[in-house]
């Protein structure tokens, strides 16, 4: 959450700095800012709302730099306003800091710093480490970085500029991404590694404690000891093009689209035919790991958390492992019981999530292995797990997940057939298994082909307040990915459910203001969701199936179906999901929500 970015060359530093913030804006856009050096003076301006507004006003200003930092913020201490938002300067305005994360012990620096005399303006724990800072400084600005740094408590990644150093900045990260990328006599830094790309392909991750001077032509970089250590550059694999829109109207939708591709490249050379089997290159586990796993505890967040969910059906009902999945934080708080023989995968899309993290770390101090299964090279996650399957769905940025969602499930396949065929899964079995998964990407496109019926349908569904989605066995996940996906764009409170578990309380709300979406892609339970479906209908409900096209038994039950192509029960979620995020997607364009970047939300939730 928050997005950093910052210039040190020969460039323009302010439109460099913009457009890098521009391509962070999904980690928060509440308000914005920036600050730089300029002829011995620091300057800077901020502004609340999204980032053209500070654009604006950095045009009418006609502000210019020779290096700069910026920041696009999603608040946690202090409101979203102008004073709140960063940079913050120290009182003589000799020196900016932007910051991600929590200061956690804050409020004592801050009682501190006042009573030296200190004088706040914000309400943010940002503004401590500028007045630390400058109480600090007698002329060398890393010393008075360190002593500062190694005051802070919490999750944060750290940028500097001061006014005596017009070649420098200074950054810092703990438990939050921050990644220097190196330039031909210029250097970048930024939060996310997508926001370089346009820039630069060499890049390296501040590690926790570690500290950075970024010049133009040289890094240096110290541990926390404060010894210099020489850092290996790693390239990046995405293309400049792959973070811009294109001719579509939001990226979300963008990503919609890119999903057979995606699909494509997440099971890519991944099939070994011949065996009816599946290898991950990158994985680097010992195979009698593999082998000799007894129990699997999966560990996720949102989306995730819900394709851990269709992984534990699948890796029960295929590999026959019992498999448990937790929420990661509500598991990080719990002292878990990990027993040997257990495999810990953690899911995450952006390889950033807090708490998905800190669970992590939780198993891994007692001794358990960790697979994690991520999107984002480099990232946290990868760095912090023992071993990880790339999702290689190329960079997410509308903040509702959607090809992660289903390269994620993809994946989880792909290691459930492994896992599989290690055990009693015929050879048979997993070449059948492999082929539908080899015609999902031309299945998927077929769902996307039908966009103007969805398109139609939302004009229908767009002005209700609520809504259920139900389904059973693999829909069941897949609804509360369909009810996650409607309510965080387009504002329709809705709700994911057990179809079973309707008349056990939440019947009661169903009405004919209230419409729901019946998941009915699973063949093995159809006959019980059918009593579902009427049991919904004679309470005047607004009914829509969405169902496979073989389906023939709905008997004029619905209002409305949508048709998916026909797959196995474990890879029909997939279908099943694109429809429901195309519906979600035209619903909130219809009721003009603000698609990419919903309220209150942020694509890497970085804090707890
Ligand atoms: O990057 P992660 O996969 O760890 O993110 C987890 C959730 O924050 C994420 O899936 C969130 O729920 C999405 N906005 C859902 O669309």
């Amino acid at each position: 959450m928050c997005g950093i970015f910052g210039y040190v060359g020969p460039g323009d530093a302010v439109s460099i700095v913009i457009n890098g913030l521009k391509k962070l804006e999904y980690r928060g856009y509440d308000s914005a800012g920036i600050a730089g050096v300029k002829n011995g003076q620091l300057k800077y301006a901020k502004e609340v709302g999204k980032l053209s507004v500070l654009e604006k006003e950095v045009q009418d200003q006609g502000l210019r730099f020779d290096i700069a930092i910026g920041h696009t913020r999603w608040a946690t201490h202090g409101v979203p306003t102008k004073i709140n938002a960063h940079p913050h300067l120290d009182t003589n305005h000799t020196l900016a800091v932007v910051h991600n994360g929590i200061i956690e012990n804050h409020e004592s620096l801050r009682s501190a710093l006042k009573q030296k005399g200190v004088k706040f303006v914000s309400d943010t724990d940002t503004e401590v480490v500028a007045h630390l800072i400058a109480s600090f400084y007698q002329g060398d600005l890393l010393e008075a970085f360190r002593q500062t740094v190694g005051l802070l408590k919490g999750a944060f990644a750290i940028a500097v500029v001061h006014k005596d150093f017009p070649d420098r900045i200074l950054v810092t990260a703990n438990q939050c991404p921050l990644v220097v990328g190196v330039g031909n006599n210029e250097a970048f830094i930024a939060s996310d590694s997508h926001a370089l790309a346009k820039h630069t392909r060499e890049v390296f991750f501040i590690s926790d404690a570690e500290i950075a001077v970024v010049t133009a032509d040289k890094v240096e970089v110290f541990d926390a000891k404060h010894e210099p250590i020489s850092k290996e550059l790693m390239t990046l694999a995405y293309e400049a093009e792959s973070i811009e829109k294109g001719s579509y109207a939001h990226f979300t939708l963008k990503e919609i689209h890119e999903q057979p591709q995606a699909i494509r490249n997440a099971m890519g050379s991944r099939f070994v035919e011949e065996y009816g089997s599946v290898t991950f290159e990158e994985l680097k586990f010992d195979i009698n790991d593999l082998i000799g796993v007894q129990r699997i505890l999966i560990l996720g967040c949102g989306s995730s958390y819900h394709a851990g969910l269709l992984g534990s059906y699948m890796l029960e009902d295929l590999a026959r492992i019992p498999t448990q999945v937790e929420i990661a934080s509500e598991f990080r708080y719990r002292n878990p019981i990990v027993k040997s023989g257990t495999l810990i995968i953690a899911i995450s899309q952006s390889g950033e999530t807090a708490d998905t993290i800190a669970a992590v770390k939780e198993v891994r101090a007692k001794g358990t292995k960790v697979l994690a299964i991520c999107n984002v090279q480099g990232s946290t996650l990868t760095r912090e797990s023992d071993g990880c399957i790339f999702l290689r769905a190329g960079p997410e940025i509308g903040v509702c997940s959607t090809k992660g969602f289903t390269t994620q499930v993809v994946v989880l396949a792909l290691l459930t057939v492994l896992l599989a065929r290690m055990r009693h899964m015929s050879k048979q079995e997993g070449q059948d298994f492999l082929h539908h998964l080899q015609k999902l990407p031309d299945q998927v496109q077929q769902v996307l082909n039908n966009s103007a019926q969805f398109e139609k349908l939302a004009k229908k569904y767009a002005n209700y307040d609520s809504a259920f989605f139900i389904g059973r066995r693999y829909m069941f996940p897949t609804s509360l990915e369909g009810a996650l996906k409607l309510k965080e764009i387009s504002y329709i409170n809705s709700s994911g459910y057990a179809a079973g578990e309707m008349k056990h309380g939440p019947i009661a709300l169903l009405n004919p203001k209230c419409p729901v979406f019946a998941l009915c892609a699973n063949k093995t339970t159809f006959s019980k969701l059918e009593s579902n479906l009427r049991e919904v209908k004679s309470r005047g409900s607004p009914l829509v199936a969405i169902a496979e096209e073989g389906l023939n038994h709905l008997g004029g039950i619905p209002d409305d179906i949508i048709r998916v192509p026909e797959t196995i029960d474990e890879l029909e979620p997939i279908l099943v999901t694109v429809a429901t995020q195309l519906l979600a997607y035209y619903i909130a364009n219809e009721r003009g929500a603000d698609i990419d970047q919903p309220r209150n939300l942020a694509k890497s939730v970085t804090v707890e």
